[in-house]
This record gives structure tokens, C-alpha cells and sequence, in this order.
């Protein structure tokens, strides 16, 4: 992977802000792997904390990076706190997450921690979410018919695909089907509410109050916006 002073300079900002004896949700994605090895340095250096990974590649990135772990249905009360990217923030903290396939854990492990700290690239704040694709996790089973459901409906959808051509599989065996949206998600907690009553759809990647502080990473810094 080539480097990324953006997404470095925001993994080790996070870092920073983690204290000492708490158990910490780790997010996935590009900007999370350097909150990892930042993460690692600190543990190296004395820090006790115990980690509750998102994603299977996390997982193995945390393993690697020796930071202890901690199985979420092993915790008792809360995580203290969630890191984690996303692919689009809002004025109003909403957010769009899941273009790495890892949204239900992610919303799982994110409500599931007393407070979250999102880190992304300043590019990826807008006024309103849209022009985008919008994630779903759904059974595969019925991944053909929720699609023509949501085509009846006005959506455009797509199944996501490997390079193979053969349906991409979450960690958790089910699929993913993008929804296209070429202008702005004019009523987005709306949307989560008729997708969430579709029978089969697991997940949406719209995530909503789970974005307490967010670091913004920009050329020459990060700046804090809570
Ligand atoms: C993973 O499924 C996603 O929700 C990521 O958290 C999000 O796509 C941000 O990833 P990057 O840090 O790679 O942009």
C-alpha cells in the first residue's frame, strides 16, 4: 500500500487519544489500518488496551500489529469507545459507510461503545449525503429479489461483484447490493426506515448518532470537529 500522509496523520491522531485501560471498537478500512499501527506503537511503548475488531482483515491487521483482543460478546457493559472511517459525513453527522463491506459489524461494534471517533479526509464532508453508492447487506438467498423489489420502487441497484465476476461475500457470507444515487438522499433516516422493513435486508450503510468526534484530516493537519 502506498502511503497516505492524510490517513497516517489521522490513524496517529486517533492513536493519541486513546487512554489508558479501555477496550476499544476498531473500525476497517485504508485510514483504520494506520490507527492500527499507530495503535500497535503505543501498545508497544506501555498503553493497555484491548481491541474489538470489524472486519476479518482488522482482525489479522491487529494480530499482526500484537494489540490484545477482545470478543464483543465477551464484553460486559460498553466498549469506552469506537474508531472508525467512513466513505461520506454530513453536516449533521450523517454518514455513509460500508464501501469496504464491513457495515454491519461496523454499525454493531459502533453501538456497542459508549462514544465514537471518526476519522476521514475533509473531502469526504458534504453538505447532504447522495451522489453516491449506498451499501446494503442482504441474505444471498434473496439478493435477486430485494434488487427488483427496490427496481420496482425507482432504485437503481447493482449486486457488488468480485473481479471474478462471482457475487462479493461479507464476513459474514451475504452480499452486498449498491444503491445508486446520482443526486442528493432527500430524507435519509426515511430511506433506512423503508429499507429496514424490506425482509432480507440486514444492514444499510447509512449510519446515524454513531459520530460523536470526528477528526478531519486536510494538507498539514487534522483538525478536531466535535
Ligand atoms: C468499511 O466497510 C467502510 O465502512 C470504511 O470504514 C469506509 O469505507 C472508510 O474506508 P477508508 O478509510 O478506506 O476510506
Amino acid at each position: 500500500m502506498t502511503d497516505d500522509p492524510i490517513k497516517k496523520a489521522l490513524g496517529y491522531a486517533a492513536a493519541e487519544r486513546i487512554e489508558d485501560g479501555t477496550s476499544i471498537g476498531i473500525g476497517s478500512g485504508t485510514t483504520i489500518y494506520y490507527f492500527i499501527q499507530a495503535l500497535s506503537e503505543r501498545v508497544r511503548a506501555g498503553l493497555q488496551i484491548r481491541g474489538c475488531p470489524t472486519s476479518q482483515v482488522t482482525l489479522r491487521l491487529a494480530v499482526q500489529a500484537k494489540i490484545p483482543l477482545l470478543a464483543l460478546n465477551r464484553l460486559e457493559g460498553e466498549l469506552d469507545v469506537t474508531v472508525d472511517g467512513a466513505d461520506l459525513i454530513d453536516e449533521s453527522k450523517r454518514m455513509i459507510k460500508g464501501r469496504g463491506g464491513a457495515l454491519l459489524r461496523e454499525k454493531i461494534v459502533a453501538t456497542a461503545a459508549k462514544k465514537t471517533l471518526i476519522i476521514i479526509d475533509e473531502k469526504k464532508k458534504v453538505n447532504e449525503l447522495g451522489n453516491c453508492l449506498l451499501p446494503l447487506e442482504v441474505l444471498p438467498m434473496a439478493d435477486h429479489w430485494i434488487m427488483r423489489l427496490l427496481e420496482k420502487r425507482g432504485f437503481v441497484c447493482h449486486i457488488r461483484q468480485k473481479n471474478n465476476g462471482t457475487p462479493y461475500l461479507t464476513d459474514n457470507q451475504n452480499h452486498i447490493i449498491d444503491l445508486e444515487f446520482k443526486d442528493s438522499i432527500r430524507q435519509p433516516e426515511e430511506l433506512e426506515r423503508e429499507l429496514k422493513k424490506i425482509p432480507g435486508i440486514l444492514e444499510t450503510g447509512l449510519f446515524f448518532g454513531l459520530a460523536d468526534t470526528i477528526l478531519l484530516g486536510k494538507e498539514g493537519g487534522v483538525e478536531v470537529w466535535s
